[in-house]
């Protein structure tokens, strides 16, 4: 199968999910039992754009998860992709229960998960990571209604695609309005079908009348997408991190939702370390971007930008930080790093626009954190 060439961001992104499985898999380990569930689960290996490494898929972590998983399952509409996961994970894993599901996860999932009534009690991780806004709502109510009689909800980790949402609906982006009445009807049904409710038209009002520029409209998305995990299928805790390209772009924001007071905790972590990892990330994707046009170009430095690059402070430090810096290796102590934490809260704390507030939730601290805010204090 050819491999997708990915940004460094979807590393960052596979990166939070190696680092919270195991954490997941430990806090589970009394459980006689564990279960992985991929709904978008794609290609085994792909490739990174900017430094040209192999960046394993979600799958595949997830089976190198350690402890390991009991039950893997993968979702994966393209049948060739699915038929390759599948022989791929036999042969490196032949004593692992791992299949994968060719088609429509729409279709697949509740079915897949009848199969798995044995697991119902079993601590349950879902991985939902579509390219944009194909994971219909009725994804999620599955998921949270599965393990119906235990008192946690099959966890998930779930990329929405906020800054697109805006473009898929608004025909005022469209060159001269152009989308008809049908196409514009099917574009609305697949954002209603999204949130599984239409709950969402008031933010997009907002943002066609002026009243929301474009970032706070990303905001009032995925608080919406929030809002709803916590408020209709009852989760306890929900986190969410933004993602952004070379330049800064927001691509989209990863949302966490848990039952689990730990599970909480760690994701917290896992957050605030991204951050911690996402400007050098960026910094080294830029370089090698720089370098390969270069090249293209005929040019050929003496020093690399990604060589120089890994020789740059992310920041020029002013000379009293330098001062402070010194003062500090004489009298040795961490550095300690002012991150910004990602957003996280343990109930939700905003109504959605448009909504009746019943006056009992203050607002929450908002917006999401956008990877790469981070700065050290020195
Ligand atoms: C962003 S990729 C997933 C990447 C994967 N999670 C990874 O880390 O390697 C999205 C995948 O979802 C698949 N997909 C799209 N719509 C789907 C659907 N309705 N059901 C199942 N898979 C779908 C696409 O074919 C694609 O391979």
């Amino acid at each position: 199968m050819a491999e997708r060439p990915w940004g460094f961001w979807t590393e960052s992104k596979l990166d939070m999910l190696s680092a919270y499985l195991p954490a997941f898999t430990t806090a589970s380990k009394k459980a006689p039992s564990t279960v992985y569930l991929d709904l978008f689960a794609g290609q085994a290996t792909n490739v990174s754009r900017d430094i040209g490494r192999p960046i394993e898929g979600s799958l595949l972590r997830a089976l190198q998860t350690k402890p390991p998983f009991t039950v893997v399952r993968g979702f994966e509409l393209r049948h060739k992709r699915a038929q390759s996961l599948q022989e791929a994970f036999r042969a490196e894993f032949p004593n692992r229960d791992v299949v994968v599901h060719a088609g429509d996860v729409h279709d697949a999932l509740q079915p897949a998960l009848a199969a798995l009534t044995e697991y119902r009690w079993s601590p349950t991780f879902a991985f939902i990571d579509p390219d944009g806004v194909e994971a219909r709502w009725e994804l999620l109510e599955a998921l949270a209604t599965h393990k119906a009689r235990t008192s946690t909800k099959v966890e998930l980790f779930l990329l929405l695609v906020s800054p697109q949402i805006v473009r898929v609906v608004n025909n005022s982006n469209n060159s001269n309005n152009s989308l008809g009445p049908d196409d514009l009807h099917h574009r609305e049904q697949r954002v209603t079908d999204l949130f599984g409710s239409t709950e969402w038209r008031p933010i997009l009002d907002g943002r066609q009348s002026g009243a929301l520029d474009a970032e706070r409209t990303r905001d009032e998305l995925t608080n919406l997408m929030r809002w709803r995990l916590e408020k209709t299928l009852g989760y306890g805790f929900t986190h969410t991190l933004r993602l952004t390209n070379v330049y800064g772009v927001p691509l989209y924001d990863m949302i966490f939702a848990t039952d689990h007071a730990i599970g909480d905790k760690i994701m917290r972590s896992v957050y605030q370390k991204a951050a911690e990892r996402f400007p050098a990330m960026r910094q080294e994707a830029r370089a090698r971007r720089r370098d390969r046009k270069e090249l293209e170009s005929g040019f050929n430095p003496f020093f690399t930008h990604a060589e120089l690059a890994q020789h740059t402070p992310l920041r020029a430090m002013s000379p009293i930080s330098t001062f402070r810096r010194f003062r500090r290796m004489a009298r040795p102590s961490p550095c300690r790093c002012r991150i910004p934490g990602p957003v996280s809260s343990s109930a939700a704390r905003s109504a959605p626009i448009g909504a009746e507030s019943d006056g009992s939730s203050p607002r929450w601290s908002w917006p999401p954190t956008p990877l790469g805010s981070s700065h050290c204090s020195g």
